[in-house]
């Protein structure tokens, strides 16, 4: 079918702005909204509660969210997850033992090192799912278990909307992990799925926060380094708002834990470099707040990427400071994923950069 970007400039844009129906209709696809539980689309190849640990693997965004799964299934299910790029897991010689489960990641299914890595886990006998959003794929095919997300066609070579709707499915996962496992009763599952459920609305809110993204933009274009920060599953949201922010602006980014930051990158910071704030109120937030006053304390200029009461708390002596909704700390990655995207789509626009076709990048990279 022929992808028409509508109104939209480029079909990045587009594929960001559809993330609440797209990431709507995935969850529809594991979620039962009324009975407030979690289903697998399909009938397992193997039992959940079989699983001992868990192998994340794939490359680029995908392995972003791989990261942010982690966190996920760890404190859900309480079983140890370990994850690797593919390029490099296949040759580190993996320990294989019973109860592995190795979890791939592609919007594609065609990633060459991730297809690679598939066929080596399932011929050293562990449990093999993958999440795919090419339904006709390689890796759809050749999957023990399909975990499907439902973005639709991405265009736009980026990854934005199958990012989040990978997020959506790996949410769902863990809370069913947990369930196999013994860890999720009833009542957690009930308010796990309910807080999911609330994801598409606090995307559109968060949609709004494109003005203010646009207005600063030209200032952030003007920088030849840029730091994201966060804490918990808000640090793969830095590693991924610096790989965005690089892919289709070429300005050199890097993501840090936010604790990381005093050891070695801190060297860095003037008033030339700026630094991305990713700070949800909650459990993280002041740790996040005391190292971005270390920041401002030496002379550099802070974005921060927080809700209301992070902002009304601590948004003072910030460059700029962006409003998210507020929302469970379970689902903040989803959302914080909005402004990350936005903010590297308007700095690459003030570049006048080609964002649908990034340079020196595929859409699928096919060779090792
Ligand atoms: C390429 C794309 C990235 C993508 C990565 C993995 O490098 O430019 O946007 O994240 O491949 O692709 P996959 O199809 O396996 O998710």
């Amino acid at each position: 079918a022929v992808m028409e970007k509508g109104n939209h400039r480029h079909y990045m844009e587009k594929e960001i702005h559809e993330q609440p129906i797209v990431v709507a209709q995935t969850l529809g696809a594991y979620l039962d909204p009324l009975a407030e539980t979690v289903a697998l689309p399909r009938e397992l190849p193997f039992d959940l509660a079989d699983v001992k640990r868990v192998q994340i693997v794939a490359c680029g965004t995908a392995l972003l969210a791989g990261h942010v799964a982690s966190y996920w299934i760890e404190s859900l299910a309480r079983v140890p997850v370990a994850i690797e790029n593919a390029s490099e897991y296949r040759y580190r010689d993996p320990v294989y033992e019973p109860g592995g489960l190795c979890l791939f990641i592609s919007q594609s299914g065609e990633t060459a090192d991730t297809l690679a890595a598939l066929r080596h886990a399932a011929a050293g006998g562990q449990m093999v799912a993958a999440v795919v959003n090419v339904d006709t794929s390689t890796m759809a095919r050749e999957t023990q278990l399909l975990l499907p997300t439902h973005a639709g066609p991405e265009v736009g070579v980026a990854s934005t909307k199958a990012f989040t709707c990978q997020l959506s499915v790996l949410a769902a996962f863990a809370i069913a992990l947990g369930k196999a496992k013994g860890r999720v009763d009833a009542a957690e599952e009930a308010r796990l799925v309910h807080l999911l459920t609330e994801v598409p609305a606090a995307m559109n809110v968060a949609l709004r926060c494109e003005e203010a993204i646009a207005a600063m933009a030209p200032t952030l274009a003007k920088a030849r380094d840029i730091l994201y920060i966060g804490r918990g599953p808000d640090y793969p949201m830095a590693l991924e708002g610096a790989l965005k922010l690089k892919e289709i602006s070429y300005i050199h980014a890097e993501g840090y834990a936010a604790g990381e930051l005093k050891h070695g990158p801190i060297a860095l910071i003037d008033e030339h470099v700026p630094v991305i704030v990713i700070a949800p109120s909650g459990p993280r937030f002041e740790k996040t707040v005391s190292n971005m006053q270390e920041v401002m304390a030496r002379g550099g200029r802070v974005v921060l990427i927080s809700d209301a009461e992070g902002i009304a708390s601590h948004g003072q002596g910030s460059m700029a400071a962006i409003t998210l909704p507020t929302v469970d700390p379970f689902i903040t990655p989803l959302i914080s994923a909005i402004p990350v995207q936005l903010l590297a789509y308007h700095v690459a626009l003030a570049k006048g950069t080609d964002v649908d076709q990034p340079r020196n990048l595929a859409k699928s990279v096919t060779v090792e």
